[in-house]
């Protein structure tokens, strides 16, 4: 087998799992995180699980897990998309900055972290907020071809196919099953902005002192919620499955920002994965 790459597309997958998962390294691609995409993400979960050996009773938090990084990852970039647009259409419209200037002025905006950050508050996050589900949602409808979309809704979601297509930011997985550990990792083109990822790193503290103590599941009550900056939760809940595994996410699972990528490592050790008692 050596180095040799092949690639396989959607159901491609699905019909060469025995094959593919005979390797111990895997890497995917994904355009988003459709019902189609999950299911195929959960049967190379479900069949990377049982050639290590490992507990079936794993898989419900290292496929939830995984899921709610690679949703962090679909709509961080789409939250970027839409983030990007704005603020380019503000910069054309505040004076008669031609589209040439105004797509400068935006990359120096984007690669200056002060900058950038001040312009998040011009961009209203719950506007943002709001699209990036619609979109989700739509994309999901359209696959599925559950419900017909209205042509108002076709219309919007193939400008924001052609604004993500300009922008081109991607979503990648790496699998590797290694001596001692599954590694993972997701990585998407687009940063954890502003003060989200000192947030996410506190209250990822306060729940591990929460768990310290046998009690990491009150991390959930409303009390420890902040709902208006929606910082943690998610990720919480990763968290979340790795103590129910007896494992401390703080270890095995860390967010690595930049200016253009955002970078996920889980690693889930085999042995740990392959204990009876939970
Ligand atoms: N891969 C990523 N790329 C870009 N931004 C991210 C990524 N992962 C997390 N973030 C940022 O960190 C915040 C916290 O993520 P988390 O999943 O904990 O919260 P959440 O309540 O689920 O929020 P969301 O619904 O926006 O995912 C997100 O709102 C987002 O702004
Ligand atoms: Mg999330």
């Amino acid at each position: 087998m050596g180095n040799e790459k092949i690639k396989y597309k959607g159901q491609e997958i699905l019909e060469n799992l025995d094959s593919i998962i005979a390797r111990d390294h895997f890497h995917f691609e994904l355009k988003g995180l459709t019902k189609s995409t999950r299911d195929v993400v959960n049967e190379i979960v479900q069949r990377i699980l049982d050639k290590i050996g490992a507990n079936p009773l794993t898989s419900f938090h290292l496929f939830s897990g995984l899921m709610e990084v690679l949703l962090n990852a679909v709509k961080g970039n789409t939250r970027f998309v839409i983030f990007k647009d704005e603020l380019l259409s503000k910069l054309q419209s505040s004076g008669q900055t031609p589209e040439q200037e105004a797509e400068e002025l935006l990359d120096t905006i984007l690669e200056t972290e002060p900058l950038r950050d001040a312009m998040q508050r011009y961009i209203v996050p719950d506007k943002i907020k709001k699209n990036v589900q619609k979109i989700l949602t739509l994309q999901d409808k359209k696959r599925t071809r559950k419900i017909n979309l209205s042509p108002q809704d076709q219309e919007f979601l193939e400008l924001v196919r052609e604004k993500s297509k300009k922008y081109n930011l991607k979503i990648s997985m790496k699998i590797e099953i290694r001596e001692t550990e599954l590694y993972i990792r997701i990585r998407n083109d687009s940063p954890i902005m502003g003060m989200d990822l000192s947030r996410i790193q506190k209250s990822r503290q306060l729940h591990a002192e929460l768990a310290k103590e046998g009690k990491s599941a009150e991390f959930f009550r409303p009390d420890f919620l902040d709902e208006k900056e929606s910082a943690g939760f998610g990720i919480a809940m990763v968290d979340e499955g790795f103590y129910n595994l007896g494992l401390d996410p703080l270890e095995c699972f860390s967010i690595q920002t930049s200016k253009h990528t955002t970078s996920v490592y889980l690693s889930y050790p085999i042995e740990a994965l392959q204990k009876m008692e939970f």
